[in-house]
C-alpha cells in the first residue's frame, strides 16, 4: 500500500502571539490542500494546543512539541501524554535534536517518552539524525540506528503503525543546508532497510520516513521525489505562507 505524504510543521518556540499563531491557522484553513492524500500536523507551542484546536480546519492535526514519561505527578513543568489525549491533540514530536541536546534527553529517554506516548493512543513523530561530525566519520546510518535502535527495544510491531519517522540531519537544521535529494534518498533507505531487520520487511514497508532540515519550497519538490522521502517536518518554513507550497510539493 502507498504511503501517504506527510508533512508537520514544527513551530518551536514561535509565534510571539496567540493572534500569530492564529494568522498562520487561518493561512491552512485557506490555503488548497486535499486531506485524503497528504497528512497534514502542525506543532505549536503547547500553551496554544487547545486555542489553535478551536481554529483550525481543512483536515490539519494538531501535535505537541514534547511530552513526558509520566503521565500524572510531581512533574513540574512537564507536559503529561494522558492529558494531550483528553485534550484532543493526536500527535507528539519526541526525539527531536533540540530536546536530545539542550535538554540532555537521551535515545532511552526518548524510547522510554514513546512507549508511555503510544501507550496513552498518542501517534508519535520520532525524530534521529547525526551531526555534522558523525556525517563526515561516516557514522550516519550507525548513529541513525542507535537511536532507533532504543525505540525498537520497547515497541511492538503493531505500535510502528502510529510512528511516523523524522530524519533530521542536525547540520540541516535551521542552517539553510539542506541535505541533497541524494543525501536524503541515501539515508532515508538505510533507516528503511534497518526497520526491515530489526522490526519486519512489511513494518518497514508501510512507515513513512520524512525528512526535515532547512526544507523550503524551492527545495521540496525535488527531495518529495525521493522514492524513500514521504514527507517532511518543517521548522522555520511552517511559519511562513511558503508552507503550503511545502505541504503541495508532490502534485
Ligand atoms: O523540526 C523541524 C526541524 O528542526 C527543521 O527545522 O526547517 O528550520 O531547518 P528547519
Amino acid at each position: 500500500m502507498a504511503r501517504q505524504f506527510f508533512v508537520g510543521g514544527n513551530f518551536k518556540l514561535n509565534p510571539s502571539t496567540k493572534e500569530q499563531s492564529f494568522a498562520l491557522a487561518e493561512g491552512l484553513n485557506n490555503a488548497q490542500l486535499d486531506p485524503a492524500t497528504e497528512e497534514v500536523v502542525i506543532a505549536p507551542p503547547s500553551l496554544y494546543l487547545l486555542p489553535l484546536k478551536e481554529k483550525l480546519g481543512n483536515g490539519v492535526q494538531l501535535a505537541a512539541q514534547n511530552a513526558y514519561f509520566k503521565v500524572s505527578g510531581a512533574f513540574t513543568g512537564e507536559i503529561s501524554p494522558t492529558q494531550l489525549v483528553d485534550a484532543g491533540i493526536p500527535y507528539v514530536i519526541l526525539g527531536h535534536s533540540e530536546r536530545r541536546t539542550l535538554f540532555h534527553e537521551t535515545s532511552e529517554i526518548v524510547a522510554q517518552k514513546t512507549r508511555v506516548a503510544l501507550d496513552t493512543s498518542l501517534k508519535v513523530i520520532l525524530c534521529i539524525g547525526e551531526t555534522l561530525e558523525q556525517r563526515e566519520a561516516g557514522k550516519t546510518a550507525e548513529v541513525n540506528e542507535a537511536q532507533l535502535k532504543a525505540a525498537v527495544a520497547v515497541l511492538k510491531e503493531e505500535d510502528w503503525s502510529k510512528i511516523v519517522v523524522a530524519y533530521e540531519p542536525v547540520w540541516a537544521i535551521g542552517t539553510g543546508k539542506v541535505a541533497t535529494s541524494a543525501q536524503a534518498q541515501e539515508t532515508h533507505a538505510e533507516i528503511r532497510s534497518y526497520l526491515s531487520k530489526a522490526v519486519s520487511p512489511a513494518v518497514a514497508a508501510a512507515t513513512r520516513i520524512i525528512y526535515g532540515g532547512s526544507v523550503t519550497s524551492a527545495n521540496s519538490k525535488e527531495l518529495s521525489t525521493q522514492p524513500d522521502v514521504d514527507g517532511f517536518l518543517v521548522g522555520g518554513a511552517s511559519l511562513k505562507p511558503e508552507f503550503v507550497n511545502i505541504i503541495n510539493a508532490k502534485k
